[in-house]
């Protein structure tokens, strides 16, 4: 019996150390000390052993039960230790490892520029206002005062979607001057920056598709000088404070009296160069006091109110801003350009 009872220890303790994963150390658990286990075998022959045995056998059987016991659970617990370091081995994060850059890319340079027209206005108080690029002719010429036969209307400037001319992709963002007094009472403020479109052939300074930015305001009282002052105002805080402006006569079918608006030459400082064509003035915009006619034509009383507008285009204002020398380089969307805003 005692000889079993060691054999039995030895070979459990052997079969403990051996065991490499919780389940094969629940099966040497069973196989030993389980109901069928070959511990539990000896102990239920007991009963046939002689009283002065009983006692003594009994007592190392239950030694190496304990023992057995003992071992498994220290196994068990250097089993789980074990599992514990090999998952935190495999599932190491090395956060000092650089991450995958994303890159968020740029402002367009038109962006910029458009964002600190937006800001230089409606912080004069002005909102933005929007309209669509497919227009009615009704919005963009006859409530404009520029009635049938008038030359502005002719097919060779303006994409036309109708053969009864009565719907066009804008050439101009005037047309949200007529949507915003029809829906709205004075005093008005707005911008309205947008796309705008002419049958123009590309080059340094022409493109099909360009932008306007489009101010209107009707108040009590609105003359010239407030529309100088605005235009003054945006063109001091784009271009800085000696910045400066000459209003030539013109002419608007929408505007009376209408202007041009120069700004002097960035490069030469009015004194003619290449840039400025020998001129020492650029063109930006055109603007004027909102004619009569179209202010009545939209509802508005003229005996209480005036009014001026402006439209200045965003590509040149651009070009100025940066220097840029050909308006083609703002849509081709080549990133070692783009990358230098
Ligand atoms: N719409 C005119 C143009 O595109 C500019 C303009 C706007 C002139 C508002 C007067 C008033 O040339």
């Amino acid at each position: 019996m005692k000889k079993i009872l060691e054999d039995i220890k030895n070979s459990s303790l052997a079969a403990v150390q051996s065991a490499d994963d919780p389940s094969a150390l629940e099966a040497v658990r069973v196989n030993y000390l389980g109901k069928k286990g070959s511990l539990t075998a000896v102990l239920k022959q007991m009963g046939s052993l002689s009283a002065e045995e009983r006692p003594v056998i009994g007592q190392l059987a239950n030694q190496v039960r304990s023992e057995i016991e003992e071992a498994i659970a220290k196994k068990a617990q250097a089993l789980s230790e074990e599992l514990l370091l090999r998952r935190l081995e495999e599932e190491k994060l090395d956060v000092t490892i650089p991450g995958t850059k994303v890159s968020v890319g740029k402002k367009h340079p038109m962006s910029i520029v458009l964002e600190e027209v937006v800001d230089i206005f409606t912080g004069m108080g002005y909102s933005v206002a929007e309209g669509p690029e497919v227009e009615y002719s009704a919005n963009n010429f006859d409530k404009l005062n520029a009635p049938e036969g008038h030359p502005a209307r002719e097919w060779s400037d303006t994409f036309y979607f109708r053969e009864d001319s009565s719907v066009l992709l804008r050439p101009q963002t005037s047309p949200v001057q007529v949507r915003v007094m029809q829906t709205q009472k004075p005093p008005i403020r707005v911008i309205a920056p947008g796309r705008v479109y002419r049958k123009d052939e590309v080059d340094a300074t022409h493109s099909p598709m360009f932008h306007q930015v489009e101010g209107l305001v009707v108040d009590k009282g609105i003359t010239m000088g407030d529309l100088k002052g605005a235009l003054n105002t945006l063109v001091q805080r784009l271009y800085g404070k000696d910045a400066k402006t000459r209003f030539r006569p013109h002419h608007f079918p929408f505007t009376e009296p209408s202007c041009e608006v120069d700004m002097q030459c960035f490069e030469c400082q009015g004194a003619g160069c290449r840039v400025c064509k020998g001129e020492g003035w650029i063109e930006i915009l055109g603007a004027g006091m909102v004619h009569p006619k179209v202010l009545e034509g939209c509802g508005i009383d003229t005996s209480v109110y005036s009014g001026f507008a402006f439209g200045v285009g965003l590509e040149r204002l651009t070009l100025r801003r940066f220097n840029i020398s050909d308006m083609r380089l703002l849509f081709e969307n080549d990133m070692r350009f783009l990358n230098q805003f």
